[in-house]
């Protein structure tokens, strides 16, 4: 009976006629909301009072003899009005495992639900051929990333930050159709390596994992990467040379708390876009690449804690927009020497040179140029002349 009120509205001329199709969504979806409310007051009666106030409360305007597309927390398409997000982001679903795992909303393109205390993707996410956005962020999800998921053709945006993934399913072998751009993975348990990923992804963070391994050489091929934060992780080896190539499209780089050694292996060109280069924490060698002074946009350079060898960058100072540089604890030696410039690091806020072996004065003429400064340099072998003008912190 559907199936001919599709067909003969597909032909009609009379809208009225098709309610499906112009004016009303259709009636399986609505049913599927209205359950998923009687679920929800069936449940605990505190697991329907929402975890976020902001989210509502008990779905009040979910009345059955309105139109869902008016409902809080519900979009629909503006012509075929098919259901097409859906938001619960603080509703505790956890005693809802059923009604969420067959929810019929086939026509979703956004699904938020966040903090809901859930313990597992619902599967029916699987078959959601035009889904965009899916944000699974502050949950209790147990297991791998599962490998269908990149197999979603349309999903733009996945979020499944905070939660108890420990790992990922084989990824798909032969190359798939992505249109992921977003790939949010902060704070899970993932251990092992980084796997393929899809070579749409600009946002990518594994930030907070037990990740171990060498940045994997495929990494380098995301071509369109802006972020990439994998720090707090046991990553180790050397940073990939490869990873230069990205050097024009990176925007954000923190690898911050890893493991990694050997040489910081970059040549960075004129177009170099990194805002941040965050590096603090890893066993890092060698010299400070001067190829950096390439990068006009930098603001952050944190290279603290490693055992880099070199004598103090002077040469940064020609960046406009360096707010923040953190040389602390490396081998860095031999004197500050004189500012080339009388602007010289004219927006830095945060210089951190403690637990070096800088000899001889800190030249003052820096104090002149630096207004908004604070600055750390103990444990040096200074002779600190205007030593009263620097508060150590
Ligand atoms: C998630 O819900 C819990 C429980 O109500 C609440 O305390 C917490 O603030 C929420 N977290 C976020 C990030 O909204
Ligand atoms: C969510 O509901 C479950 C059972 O329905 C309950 O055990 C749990 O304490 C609730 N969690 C929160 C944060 O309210
Ligand atoms: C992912 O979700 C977390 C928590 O809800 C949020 O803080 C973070 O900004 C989200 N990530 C992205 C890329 O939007
Ligand atoms: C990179 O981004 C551009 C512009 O958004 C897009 O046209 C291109 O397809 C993307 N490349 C990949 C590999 O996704
Ligand atoms: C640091 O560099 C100097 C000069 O290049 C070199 O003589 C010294 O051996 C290096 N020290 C270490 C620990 O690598």
């Amino acid at each position: 009976m559907k199936g001919y009120w599709r067909l003969a509205c597909c032909f009609s001329f009379l809208p009225f006629l098709c309610p499906a199709n112009s004016s009303f969504t259709p009636f399986s979806e609505k049913t599927a909301l209205l359950q998923l409310k009687r679920d929800l007051s069936a449940a605990k009666p505190e697991s329907s009072i929402p975890l976020q106030p902001s989210s509502g409360s008990l779905l009040t305007s979910w009345k059955p003899n309105t139109d869902c597309c008016s409902w809080e927390s519900v979009n629909c398409h503006e012509v075929t009005k098919h259901v097409i997000g859906l938001n619960l982001g603080g509703h505790n679903l956890s005693g809802l495992v059923n009604s969420i795992k067959f929810l019929n909303l086939p026509y979703l393109e956004r699904l938020n639900l966040v903090n809901c205390t859930i313990g597992e993707i619902p599967s029916f996410v699987q078959k959601l051929g035009g889904l965009v956005e899916l944000d699974l962020s502050i949950n209790k999800i147990h297991g791998k990333v599962p490998r269908w998921i990149w197999l979603l053709e349309s999903l733009v945006y996945l979020n499944l930050s905070n939660n108890f993934l420990d790992g990922f399913e084989a990824p798909p072998s032969a190359p798939f159709l992505s249109s992921l751009t977003s790939l949010d993975l902060t704070c899970n348990l993932i251990e092992g390596s980084i796997p393929t990923l899809p070579i749409s992804i600009s946002f990518l963070s594994l930030a907070k994992n037990k990740l171990t391994g060498e940045i994997p050489v495929s990494l380098c091929s995301l071509s369109n990467l802006t972020i990439l934060d994998a720090c707090y992780n046991y990553m180790s080896g050397q940073i990939p040379k490869c990873l230069e190539a990205l050097g024009d499209t990176l925007i954000v780089l923190n690898l911050r708390k890893n493991r990694f050694s050997g040489l910081m292996p970059w040549k960075f060109t004129k177009e170099c876009s990194l805002k941040t280069l965050n590096l603090y924490a890893n066993q890092l060698t060698g010299k400070i690449p001067m190829s950096l002074k390439h990068c006009k946009r930098l603001q952050v350079l944190d290279l603290g804690d490693n055992q880099i060898n070199d004598t103090f960058p002077f040469w940064l100072g020609v960046l406009p927009d360096l707010r923040v540089l953190i040389l602390q604890s490396n081998s860095l030696r031999g004197p500050i020497g004189e500012p080339l410039t009388s602007n010289d690091f004219p927006m830095l806020q945060i210089l951190d040179i403690s637990s070096n072996y800088f000899t001889g004065n800190l030249p003052l003429d820096y104090f002149a140029i630096w207004k908004s400064m604070r600055i750390k340099l103990n444990n040096n072998m200074y002779n600190m002349l205007g030593q009263g003008m620097i508060k150590n912190i």
